[in-house]
């Protein structure tokens, strides 16, 4: 592994990212949702790189990124993305109305794939998940390139998404050429994700575009992920986005084992009142090394842009453990939020 450090460039110097995407390099870029390690996703021995260099399992499929110009299924056909002769008249309506409504924007739509993108993308499924990024930079990138992008996270396998161009630095700087320094992600959690059938959605990742905003434009419920789309999502795995430090959720102070009381720990409020919150900590001997609240007003789109920051930030602090409250609610983004630190979490022996 070479210890040289990755350059930093900035929104108008993207002339190296350019070149070095349309080489087959590796390029960590900004979005609206967290920062992505991006790739031509028509090139295996790009992709291969974003697998190698994250040290990603090659079963967990990519994200193909597009440019804002290709708002439909026929444009997206044309572009080489997806594959419309093997969507059903419904599937494709659906497609266009979600991006119609959605696009550019937090939520990736997973339909059949076009022959021209190669297996190690989708992990050898034949369907492809596409998003169109919301964010200057990364459309900016997307449109001169003239190439769609796979991109994943920016971190390294079953860590935390990075939310801003140092936190890449942290997770990826000795490995990769440049990152591109977009400043702090806007959403904070990563895209929504949805397979689509032919009558249905499935909601395979929640994000910021809720269950309700789509069933609002599609007129049918989102389906909650059934066995058979876990398969098909093989990178949803239980845990992930973990901090190294153990994470515990802790309902109320009778949930707190023995063998952790006298740990020292960070507090991570997830929502809820601060001071009910820290009740609950309250059978620990020691009083916590650092409290993140992540939204003094309990808004989930503040709480969500500050959720990995804040695991980042006690992960590091002199603690032993972290301690999380559950979020409020299960509306909304709080449905994401509630979800990340699920799989975050170590479970609590019983
Ligand atoms: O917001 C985001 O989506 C960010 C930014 C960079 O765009 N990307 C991101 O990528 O979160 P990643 O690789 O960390 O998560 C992608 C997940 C996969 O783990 C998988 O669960 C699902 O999306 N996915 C991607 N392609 C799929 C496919 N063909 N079938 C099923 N699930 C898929
Ligand atoms: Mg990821």
């Amino acid at each position: 592994m070479t210890a040289v450090r990755a350059t930093i460039l900035q929104a108008d110097d993207l002339t190296p990212a350019i070149h070095a995407l349309r080489a087959g390099d590796v390029v960590a870029i900004p979005t609206e949702t967290v920062y992505g390690l991006a790739g031509n996703a028509f090139d295996v021995h790009a992709v291969t790189k974003i697998f190698s260099v994250k040290e990603r399992p090659s079963f967990d499929p990519l994200i193909v990124h597009v440019a804002d110009h290709l708002k439909s299924a026929a444009l997206l056909e044309e572009a080489g993305v997806i594959d419309r002769s093997a969507m059903s008249p419904a599937m494709i309506r659906t497609f266009d109305d979600l991006a119609r409504a959605f696009w550019p924007g937090p939520l990736t739509m997973v339909v059949p794939r076009h022959h021209q993108i190669p297996d190690l993308v989708t992990s050898g499924l034949d369907r492809v998940g596409v998003r169109m990024p919301d964010h200057k930079i990364a459309q900016a990138l997307l449109r001169a390139v003239k190439l769609p992008l796979a991109a994943p996270s920016a971190n390294r396998f079953g860590r935390i998404s990075p939310t801003s161009a140092s936190d890449v630095m942290e997770e990826l700087g000795d490995r990769i050429n440049f990152v591109i320094d977009g400043g702090p992600c806007d959403v904070g959690v990563e895209s929504t994700v949805v397979a689509l059938d032919d009558d249905r959605v499935w909601l395979l990742r929640p994000g910021m575009i809720s269950p309700s905003k789509i069933k609002e434009v599609i007129g049918l419920p989102v389906e909650q992920t059934s066995s058979k789309h876990e398969k098909a999502s093989p990178g949803m795995l239980a845990s992930h986005y973990a901090p190294r430090k153990p994470l515990f959720m802790i309902e109320d102070r009778q949930s707190i084992p023995e063998n952790l009381r006298a740990k020292t720990f960070g507090a991570l409020i997830a929502g809820g009142d601060e001071y009910e919150a820290l009740q609950r900590f309250s059978t620990m001997t020691q009083a916590p090394s650092e409290v993140i609240l992540l939204s003094k007003s309990q808004d989930s789109a503040e709480a969500a842009q500050k959720l990995f920051a804040a695991m980042r930030s006690l992960d590091k602090c002199g603690c032993e453990i972290i301690l999380a409250t559950p979020p409020p609610s299960t509306d909304g983004l709080w449905l994401a939020i509630g979800d990340r630190l699920r799989r975050a979490a170590t479970p609590l022996a019983k």
